[in-house]
């Protein structure tokens, strides 16, 4: 058994690990870790108290895989709903799609009995106030939200408000390999805008027969390799899983133009093996938890500089300032 998580993943992990332990299968596991990140206040990236959109509202994404059937579940730009990930779950129950989006994913929140509420906490509002305030002209004010807001994404663009994610990656006692993931995207996104955590195959994917990999940060980047799916296919190919995230860094180092930032790469295989790696160039660490384990420990990420990216901060503002 394995467990692998994010940063961002610290209020769940415990939780995961010892379900593991228990004998609990890989995503009811990880339903249970993600739901006490979804609410958890401090988290700036998942659930309630998210980071908003330019309008001012939180839009929430999650998606799973589960390894043995190929079976996924991806809900995004959710509005009023606490936990995406269970609305994900239930339509993979109830439901012969892989994707929900915005009304359609609210609709069958509702349908289900899904537990709405607040999302947007007052800090995030508050920050949020303090952006408009500061960064939206006197004619914008007067016509808002009438305006365009392209141009007002440069100025929100700011690497250090978040664009994670939490990953959860499980291999189980009976060997099923899944993987979870849910956000709220990008702090002061254009409205719709999905990251890679409800796109499988770009944000998270997930083979029994091979592994699992999830991604972390720009979503964008990983979007644009397809990462999660060429790490599992790696592996397929015969490349150890340190090789093939090794390999899917360096799809992403080639990237041309567009959104140049930070992303960690996470994995697991069938043998208990697991690679975490930054590339960004900037200090990252994550959860481990085996069955060998007391419990969950903190690892270091292994940081491989973006060629093209000296100063990650500065490009992820600059190129996309300079293209909008
Ligand atoms: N990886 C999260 C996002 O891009 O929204």
């Amino acid at each position: 058994m394995i467990l692998v998580t994010n940063n961002e993943g610290t209020h769940g992990v415990p939780t995961t690990a010892r379900l593991l332990a228990e004998g609990v299968p890989a995503l009811d596991a990880i339903e249970a870790g993600i739901r006490l990140i979804e609410d958890n206040e401090t988290v700036y990236t998942v659930g309630r108290g998210g980071w908003p959109n330019l309008l001012g509202e939180v839009e929430l994404d999650a998606s799973m895989m589960d390894g043995d059937t190929l079976r996924t579940a991806a809900i995004a730009s959710l509005k009023g709903y606490l936990h995406p990930f269970t609305v994900a779950r239930k339509m993979m129950e109830l439901l012969p799609h892989e994707i929900l989006v915005d009304e359609g994913a609210r609709l069958f929140a509702k349908e289900v009995g899904a537990e709405a509420g607040e999302t947007l906490l007052p800090h995030a509002k508050a920050a949020w106030d303090n952006w408009y305030a500061k960064e939206v002209s006197d004619e914008d004010k007067r016509n808002w939200p009438n305006v365009p807001l392209a141009p007002l994404c440069r100025h929100a663009i700011d690497p250090e408000i978040g664009k994670d994610t939490t990953v959860f990656l499980v291999q189980d006692k009976n060997g099923s390999i899944c993987v979870g993931t849910s956000t709220s995207g990008w702090g002061w996104k254009y409205p719709g805008r999905l990251g890679d955590c409800p796109i499988i195959g770009a944000g998270s994917y997930a083979d029994s027969r091979y592994g699992a990999a999830a991604c972390t940060g720009a979503g964008e980047m990983s979007i644009r390799t397809g990462a999660a799916r060429s790490v599992v296919l790696y592996m397929k190919m015969g490349m150890t899983v340190e090789e093939a995230v090794h390999e899917a860094a360096s799809d992403m180092e080639a990237l041309k133009g567009g959104l140049i930032s930070r992303i960690t790469i996470h994995a697991i295989d069938t043998k208990g093996n697991h690679e975490v790696v930054a590339v960004n160039g900037i200090e990252n660490s994550y959860w481990l938890w085996t069955d060998s384990l007391p419990e969950p420990v903190v690892r270091p990420a292994e940081i491989r500089p973006l060629a093209s990216a000296a100063n990650p901060r500065e490009t992820a503002a600059f190129k996309f300032g300079k293209q909008l």
